[in-house]
């Protein structure tokens, strides 16, 4: 049998990874701007990381949801304190198209309708739920046929009210920032409209943080900028730092009705311990201090470069958009410079590492940026 060919794949196969750095089966280095899709927060292979996986499983590596389990409490209370929203409650599944899904589906059991608002450029993941919220035809229009989704442009708070007016919404998804879309971001006055419609409509707000959560921006969650509370976040990619993890936190106006939401793998013992070790680094290592400090660095070094129409973003969630006859800088970065990073559209660099990189690090990357760009010119 041969694999179902999801992703283009690059003929590269890494066996190793320390900090920022991986390494081939050839024994060849590489920088990771890229945290494999934004996953990799707290570093690869990092030692307090490996002994909380490693300690957990020696004990209990799994029982079922149909047990207690003390370290969902544990994880559920460190949620509630880093997302200021204590009187919340925690659902935890297994990525983050689950959690959006879960999301959605509560959001129309909570409110009795079904229509979701959505916004341009959207990605919430590939399930048939998450999928029919992303609007992205590359990804989107093979397979979707589910169609109580609209669609209205970012940060236009005009359209929003409009649409939420006419009755039939149960809720509104919005990334914390949009990063498939090439890191657009929503205006924090925008967001904190957005919530006082929500509540006007009786409409509930979805922040999706899947890919802008868990410190990349400089604080844990992106809307946190914005001084507003959504009525669910959902979590995944780097609160488990590799280790398979989604979550959905759900405001406690939302009651829970048993065996509505299960799932047999979400919120296991090593998936806990996964995430808990995750807040513990990013708090002791000061890791969101670090994302501004290099976010900052990495947008002032390159913000002037003759290849670079726009450099946005917050910390370390960046999109370099490129001028027209630069779009090849990715594919050379990682061929010719061994530095991997991701994309957006053809012409949008988006960077994403390890929150612990280092200035040295970031400094490689620049360097090999310029070096590129002078080749091109
Ligand atoms: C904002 C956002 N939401 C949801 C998802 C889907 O997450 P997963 O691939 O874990 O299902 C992604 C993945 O890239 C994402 O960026």
């Amino acid at each position: 049998m041969k694999r179902f060919e999801v992703y283009k794949l690059w003929p590269i196969e890494l066996v190793k990874g320390a900090g920022a750095k991986l390494w081939d089966r050839d024994g060849k280095e590489y920088l990771d701007m890229y945290g494999g899709h934004a996953v990799i927060s707290i570093g690869h292979s990092h030692p307090k990381y490996i002994s909380a996986i490693s300690n957990q499983i020696g004990k209990l590596g799994f029982y079922s949801n149909s047990v207690t389990n003390s370290l969902q409490s544990d994880l559920s209370s460190r949620f509630g304190e880093v997302s200021g929203c204590k009187d919340y409650s925690l659902f935890l599944c297994n990525s983050g198209a689950e959690a959006n899904e879960n999301a959605i589906k509560l959001a129309s059991f909570h409110t009795g309708k079904s229509r979701i608002l959505a916004f341009k450029g959207a990605f919430h993941g590939r399930t048939s739920g998450a999928v029919a919220a992303t609007d992205n035809k590359a990804i989107r229009s093979p397979f979707n046929r589910t169609s109580k989704v609209t669609f209205i442009p970012l940060n236009d708070i005009t359209y929003a009210e409009k649409e939420l007016s006419k009755g039939d919404y149960a809720a509104v998804i919005i990334e914390g920032i949009q990063g498939v879309a090439g890191i657009i971001m929503p205006d924090d006055k925008f967001l904190s409209d957005l919530r006082r419609l929500c509540d006007k409509h009786k409409v509930l707000l979805i922040l999706d943080e899947v890919q802008s959560g868990c410190g990349r921006t400089g604080k844990y969650f992106a809307f946190q900028y914005s001084g507003i509370k959504p009525d669910m976040i959902t979590i995944a990619k780097g609160i488990g730092n590799g280790f398979p993890i989604g979550a959905v936190l759900i405001t406690h106006k939302i009651g829970a009705v048993v065996g509505m939401l299960g799932t047999t793998f979400g919120g296991n013992h090593l998936a806990c311990v996964a995430a808990i070790s995750v807040l513990d680094v990013i708090e002791e290592e000061n890791l969101m201090k670090n994302a501004i400090t290099i976010g900052n660095h990495i947008v002032d070094e390159l913000s002037n470069s003759p290849s670079v129409a726009e450099i946005r973003g917050r910390g370390l969630m960046i999109g370099i958009e490129l001028k027209e006859g630069y779009e090849k800088i990715k594919e050379r970065l990682l061929f010719q410079k061994s530095v991997f990073t991701g994309s957006a559209g053809s012409n949008v660099v988006r960077v994403l590492p390890p929150l612990n990189i280092t200035l040295k690090e970031a400094d490689e990357f620049i360097t090999a940026f310029r070096e590129l760009e002078n080749e091109m010119q």
